[in-house]
């Protein structure tokens, strides 16, 4: 397996709105994320990947952009940009941003152009189609609820869109789209930045003759999957742009992939550099899904766990690169998802638990903002709480057409709901947990006074301390970054075990990831292997354990150790 600086990092993606305010309007800054990098490098971390901050009406918290070479006032100047990613560079660290041109914000000049006349030059930027018998072009249904299209009355045509009407889809088809998109990265990239995240980049080949998707039992539209998702020319696409762009500089780049198979990734992410780096896959987030898509409160079981990575990191050896992680600013906190978030003991053990089970892994991990304080889901009492596009419209949706009752709908976004990873940074037990002074955009949750980093960075047996251990043990081996992966154990519904192996070096993950006791037999050899890393204070190893609740820990065996 060829070596690489990304495939060594430890990735922390910053959500600028919710990171920390520095003028007290409420709304996270990047000033606020300068003042804050101290606290990332001692946490050890190599690469920053910051959600949008780019202008934009905010009607996705940014992932509608109106300029793409401008920073919106509510986050900044250019000039703080700059100092930002000097501070960033100075500290060792480096700065991934986020690329979003999947579709603009229906506030971009270009989609102004476009839907003020049909002859217009930028007509083309964007897909647009004639009604059928008094409808939208076909029956695809979107993202954020209702239908992939919007009728525009100004030139009697639709604009598709897979995600909000605001977030017009720009046409990949059209080279000029294709230049423009380049020449904006090529910017970024002599500015500085060290690499991208792509919005559902997988989404931006679309199948000509846009045919009409099945409709699953229960939808109100259809899935516009098998014409929109990893379409026919997204690889040709992103061999442009790697020719174009990519290999032009020395670049992390993931993809975030809905849709993603091991087989498509391999073609995404190939060691052969053709396209990126890496990709991420939801196969894993997909697994509490319902009837009604992601709107359940099913729990994951672990067997389904393990069988979905275990598959991804067998699948990838040799041939691509995995993106690790639990949590980003769509989904929710991973300790109230898959830990046990009712006691602080509790919390703590399966935050750490579940942390090492992925950081043991092959791949890039990447934590989410306060997934190393094992912050919790949010406190939603009422529907007013929720800010989010997605929530709103899924509750209309799902209410009105009498799919779901609204208490039910309500508990399902208290579950899975995008906010919950939205809620302001908890940096301290003051007000507004050190997040601002003025009235957050969102609510702060209240359990700030017992989680928050102030609380733990001076404590040794704190969350914080845990991630801080996990990542300095990938720094310091090599074994953990480039081991082979085995699974252990697949049946069991309470271990979540594997080894790994490089060049003679063996390492083993244990982690129980349940709230009762489990046997465990170490593996020839283990016994008297070093004790890199456990939950607990007192682990101690011998041939056969009875591991408590949440207890997890990694054990390296070195040459006839
Ligand atoms: C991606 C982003 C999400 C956004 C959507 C539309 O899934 O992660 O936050 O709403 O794309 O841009």
């Amino acid at each position: 397996m060829k070596k690489a600086w990304w495939k060594e990092s430890v990735v922390y993606q910053i959500y600028p709105r919710s990171f920390q305010d520095s003028n007290g309007d409420g709304m996270g800054d990047l000033p606020g994320i300068t003042a804050r990098l101290p606290y990332l490098r001692e946490l050890g971390v190599d690469v920053l990947w910051l959600s949008p901050f780019y202008k934009s009406p905010g009607k996705d918290n940014g992932y509608d952009i109106s300029d793409y070479r401008d920073i919106d006032p509510q986050f900044g100047t250019l000039a703080d940009f700059d100092v930002m990613l000097a501070e960033i560079h100075r500290l060792g660290m480096k700065l991934v941003i986020d690329l979003v041109v999947n579709h603009t914000s229906d506030q971009h000049p270009w989609f102004q152009a476009s839907r003020s006349s049909r002859d217009n030059p930028y007509r083309d930027y964007y897909i647009w189609r004639d009604g059928v018998d008094g409808g939208p072009p076909n029956n695809w249904g979107g993202c954020f609820s209702g239908s992939c299209w919007t009728y525009d009355d100004a030139t009697g045509q639709y604009y598709l869109h897979t995600f909000g009407d605001f977030q017009p889809e720009l046409n990949w088809e059209n080279p000029k789209v294709r230049q423009e998109v380049y020449d904006m990265m090529r910017w970024w990239c002599d500015r500085g930045v060290d690499g991208f995240r792509m919005d559902v980049i997988s989404f931006i080949s679309k199948t000509p003759g846009l045919p009409d998707g099945p409709v699953h039992p229960g939808a109100l539209y259809g899935d516009f999957g098998p014409y929109v998702i990893n379409g026919p020319r997204v690889h040709e696409f992103l061999q442009e742009m790697n020719r174009e762009v990519l290999s032009r500089y020395d670049l992390l780049t993931v993809g975030e992939c809905a849709g993603l198979t091991v087989d498509q990734a391999c073609l995404y992410a190939n060691e052969d550099g053709r396209e990126l780096t890496m990709a991420f896959q939801f196969e894993q987030s997909d697994l509490d899904n319902g009837e009604h898509g992601k709107w359940d409160t099913r729990k994951i079981r672990l067997t389904d766990l393990k069988a979905v990575l275990s598959r991804w990191q067998y699948g990838l050896e040799g041939k691509a690169w995995n993106s690790l992680y639990w949590c980003n600013h769509d989904q929710p906190r991973i300790v109230s998802r898959l830990g046990d978030d009712s006691t602080p003991i509790l919390r703590e053990r399966s935050a750490k638990a579940l942390a090492l089970c992925l950081h043991m892994m092959q791949g890039t991990p990447y934590i989410y903002q306060g997934e190393e304080l094992a912050m919790t889901n949010g406190r939603f009492d009422s529907l007013a709480d929720f800010r989010d596009v997605e929530s709103l419209n899924a509750y209309r949706e799902m209410t009105e057409s009498g799919q779901m009752d609204p208490e039910r709908m309500l508990a399902c976004l208290r579950y899975k709901g995008r906010d919950n990873a939205r809620t302001p940074m908890q940096w301290t037990a003051g007000p507004n947990a050190g997040f601002t002074d003025g009235t957050p955009w969102i609510g702060v949750n209240e359990n700030c006074r017992d989680i928050n980093a102030a609380e733990q960075m001076g404590r040794p047996d704190s969350v914080y301390s845990f991630y801080k251990a996990l990542i300095r043990l990938r720094h310091e081996h090599e074994i953990i970054v480039y081991g082979r992966f085995d699974l252990l154990l697949p049946e069991d519904e309470q271990l979540f075990a594997y080894t790994r192996e490089l060049e003679g070096e063996r390492l083993l993950a244990v982690c129980n990831l349940s709230g009762r006791e489990a046997s465990f037999t170490l593996p020839e050899g283990f016994e008297r292997g070093e004790l890199l890393i456990s939950s607990m204070a007192d682990t101690a190893l011998s041939g056969t354990m009875t591991l408590r609740p949440w207890e997890a820990f990694a054990v390296l065996c070195g040459d006839g150790a």
